[in-house]
């Protein structure tokens, strides 16, 4: 049996499969990798955190260069922290993991953030893709202006409440982002310490499709497989949003240190850490991890801690040193493993969604035998 799951998503966001390519910030997601979601017929994600926007810019040239079917460009949205103070534990800290990759001794200054994300939103604005999408937060005035704009604006929540503060702005549709996802907690406002709000994929997307009624829900977390989609669809989602399945694919431009970490990883290796960036994300447990858990540091807020230990990632990737680099990562990544093309990836999910659909009419249809007898 071939399906076609057609949803009322699909329909209104001209795309052929409700499967949708996450953003994944940190140089994954190659325009390759987007091109081949959207030729296969799912929306592929450009992830514009963490870039210039002239790398923006050419990212989205080149997608257009590859495909002509619609796509997405995802923000990662945060206020700007005010200037603080480091403490000199964290920069002797800091500076004892710098020392080990041969990086020069930091003064402990309080980072300047060059502020990126209004200049890679205009060239959102201009280059104008099908979708804005965000998480983290409420897409405020980038919605107002990207809907005006003509593109659609995709929400991410994490709880009811975020779900119906972006119904309220307006949005097109909102991705319920279960405690298993990779990558960072898209919640609005995580507080100083904890993990975010982490309710699972099932009951937030169960949660979420009985209660919002305006919009269209694309579930996200833990996804991994085709009978992983026939559940969301299940459960009432239009469409779902996967990241961890494709990191590990031909077209992702992840390290190869972090690749090989993820074909070898087990269900147990993940947990949710701040000590990279300083909002609470899920990854692969590694040394970095670990050893800032024990030095009992308060992290620094969101993007300062990116911002200060992204050199000591970027020393450990030029050494394929995994223990030191940040391997976002969901619950689900042990199902992850070899490199496979992401257009193969699409048709195994289609097909693992005939198989489950095909189970479940099996079981219908031994149910009414049975009540028949
Ligand atoms: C490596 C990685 C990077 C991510 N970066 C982003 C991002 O830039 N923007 C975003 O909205 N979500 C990001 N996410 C989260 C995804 O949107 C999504 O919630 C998650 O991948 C779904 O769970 P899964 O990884 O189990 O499929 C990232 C996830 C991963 C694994």
């Amino acid at each position: 049996m071939s399906i076609s799951l057609q949803t009322s998503f699909c329909r209104n966001f001209q795309l052929n499969k409700p499967i949708i390519l996450a953003g994944m910030a940190g140089n994954i997601n190659s325009a390759e990798l987007v091109a081949a979601v959207c030729e296969a017929g799912g929306l592929g994600t450009i992830a514009a955190a963490y870039v210039t926007p002239e790398a923006l810019r050419e990212r989205i040239r080149k997608v257009r260069e590859l495909t002509d079917r619609p796509f997405a460009v995802n923000l990662l949205l945060f206020d700007k922290p005010a200037d603080g103070v480091i403490s000199p534990e964290c920069m002797n800290w800091i500076n004892q993991v710098r020392e080990r990759f041969g990086l020069p001794r930091w003064n402990g200054e309080w980072p300047v953030l060059e502020e990126e994300i209004e200049a890679c939103f205009q060239v959102i604005i201009e280059e104008k893709p099908a979708v804005f999408s965000c998480a983290m937060g409420l897409p405020g005035s980038y919605g107002k202006r990207a809907k005006e704009a003509g593109m659609k604006v995709i929400g991410m929540a994490t709880t009811l409440e975020e779900a119906r503060l972006l119904v309220e702005e307006g949005v097109d549709a909102i991705v319920a982002q279960g405690g298993e996802a990779g990558g960072h907690r898209g919640t609005f406002a995580p507080g100083e310490t904890g993990p975010g709000e982490c309710i699972g994929t099932l009951p937030l997307v169960s949660l979420l499709c009985s209660s919002i009624q305006e919009v269209p829900i694309i579930a996200a977390g833990g996804i991994m497989n085709g009978q992983g989609i026939v559940a969301a669809l299940a459960l009432g989602a239009d469409a779902v949003q996967v990241g961890t399945r494709f990191l590990g694919c031909a077209e992702s431009t992840a390290h190869m240190a972090y690749k090989s970490r993820l074909y070898e990883a087990k269900e147990t290796d993940t947990a949710i850490t701040r000590s990279f960036s300083g909002r609470p994300a899920r990854g692969i447990r590694n040394t970095f991890m670990e050893q800032f858990q024990e030095s009992g540091l308060d992290v620094l807020p969101y993007p300062i801690q990116n911002e200060i230990t992204k050199e000591i990632r970027q020393a450990a990737g030029k050494v394929n040193d995994s223990h030191f680099m940040s391997l976002w990562a969901g619950q689900g990544v042990a199902l992850l493993k070899r490199e496979e093309s992401a257009s193969d990836i699409i048709e195994q999910l289609m097909n693992e969604a005939s198989q489950g659909m095909e189970r479940l009419t099996g079981l219908c249809t031994v149910a009414s035998r049975n009540t028949d007898q």
